[in-house]
């Protein structure tokens, strides 16, 4: 049997056969999670965190992050405080729909005007096929056709309803495909599939009065920064990277398609020919006005969403209904995770947080008593020192201080 045809136990034999060690799953994880993916031998554990409280378009929401990085979840809870003391996050959004491109190779014979003609009724055929769409208060809401030498695009423009709608939008373009299969001039279908170009956005706007992040000057020096990331690209994709750092944290932990989101923005941040940051800060009228818009294409129902009960946790804690406040929730957090990666970056620098984080990590490895991991902690804080050999040397200490003692 090939190892794909075999049972996430057998491929957990094989491999412990051949050697490799393999951590224990409860069988009952083990078969939920075969279930959902392919040649599935384990699962990979997350830590779940939270921002208790977040405020949007005036209503406080718990945000679930789903990351190993502690400091994204400080950080993204630093911003979310500032931003609700300052009464919350504006959101907006401009939900096009979701593109879909059947790419046809052609011939000399093709008439891309006499393909035209045909789109009122594949448009009318297509949206008569998919009825349960239509029912969800979606549909086709645009088919185009264009051509680029030997190459005609037709392309769809669907409304997925709350659904995210990549699978949605493949079928759609399967229909269009096998009516346009004999279409005179056609030689070959080459995709049909959707495009991840941005075209669901979600927007977030702060307006943080000065004293809120230390006065003038350093809304000063964070809007100046912010202006490097819109010059820079080198500085323009960090910043982007402290973007996603929460963003990436709550897709994950609504279950969301973050492979897609991530390569849809990337596109955003190159499309006027030249990479920039996707949020911009500025002191305007005495206080600090920030900004960022991302293309978001989420889902609240379809894909996995019906079989990953911890992601229906996650909708439900946070309330949340549609997928354009799922979208306006998410691109929030990413301003606020901005917002505080900008500020450390303006004021302390981002180390020393960020070290005495991750010396919670270093600690937790230790091989020592939960008692001594704790005491190594507060001594590597207290001094400032964060490094492996200097908690092993203060564990030594400690110990020989104790046996002195006893
Ligand atoms: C680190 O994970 C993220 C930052 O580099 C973002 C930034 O520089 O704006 C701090």
């Amino acid at each position: 049997m090939k190892f794909y045809q075999l049972t996430a136990e057998q491929r957990r034999a094989k491999l412990t056969a051949d050697g490799v060690q393999l951590l224990p799953v409860d069988p009952k994880t083990l078969a939920g999670l075969e279930q959902l993916s392919e040649n599935v031998i384990g699962s990979l554990t997350l830590p779940l965190g939270l921002i208790p409280r977040l405020i949007i378009q005036g209503r406080p929401y718990r945000v679930p992050l789903a990351t190993e990085e502690a400091s994204v979840i400080a950080a993204a809870n630093h911003g979310a405080s500032c931003f609700n003391q300052a009464g919350g996050v504006q959101t907006s959004s401009l939900r096009r729909g979701l593109i879909g491109q059947l790419i046809l190779a052609v011939t000399p014979a093709f008439k891309l005007a006499d393909l035209r003609t045909q789109l009122p009724r594949l448009k009318l055929a297509t949206n008569q096929s998919f009825l349960r769409l239509i029912a969800h208060g979606g549909g086709i809401k645009r088919l185009s056709a264009r051509q680029v030498e030997r190459v005609a695009y037709v392309e769809v423009l669907v409304d997925p309803a709350e659904a995210m709608g990549a699978n949605k939008v493949n079928s759609i373009l399967e229909f269009l495909g096998k009516q346009l299969q004999s279409f005179p001039g056609v030689s070959e279908r080459l995709a049909a599939i959707l495009s991840n170009a941005p075209s669901q956005f979600a927007s977030a706007k702060v307006i943080l009065p000065l004293a809120l992040v230390g006065g003038g000057e350093t809304a000063n020096r964070l809007a100046q920064l912010s202006q490097v990331g819109q010059q820079d690209a080198r500085r323009g994709v960090t910043n982007n990277k402290g973007i996603m750092n929460g963003v990436d944290a709550a897709l994950l932990a609504f279950g969301q398609d973050f492979r897609a989101v991530e390569a849809a923005c990337g596109m955003q941040a190159s499309r006027t020919g030249v990479y920039r940051s996707l949020s911009r800060w500025q002191v305007i009228d005495d206080q600090l006005v920030g900004e960022l818009t991302l293309p978001l294409a989420t889902g609240v129902v379809g894909g996995s969403l019906a079989s990953r009960p911890e992601v229906r946790q996650n909708i439900a804690m946070a309330g949340i209904k549609t997928a354009q406040e799922l979208a306006e929730v998410i691109v929030s957090v990413g301003l606020a995770s901005n917002f505080a990666a900008l500020l450390a970056l303006s004021t302390d620098g981002i180390q020393h947080g960020h070290m005495k984080l991750q010396t919670r990590q270093l600690v937790a490895g230790l091989a020592a008593s939960p008692s001594e991991q704790q005491a190594v902690l507060q001594v590597l804080l207290a001094r400032q020192s964060y490094g492996l050999a200097e908690a092993e040397a203060i564990l030594t200490e400690l110990r020989e201080k104790n046996e002195y003692r006893n």
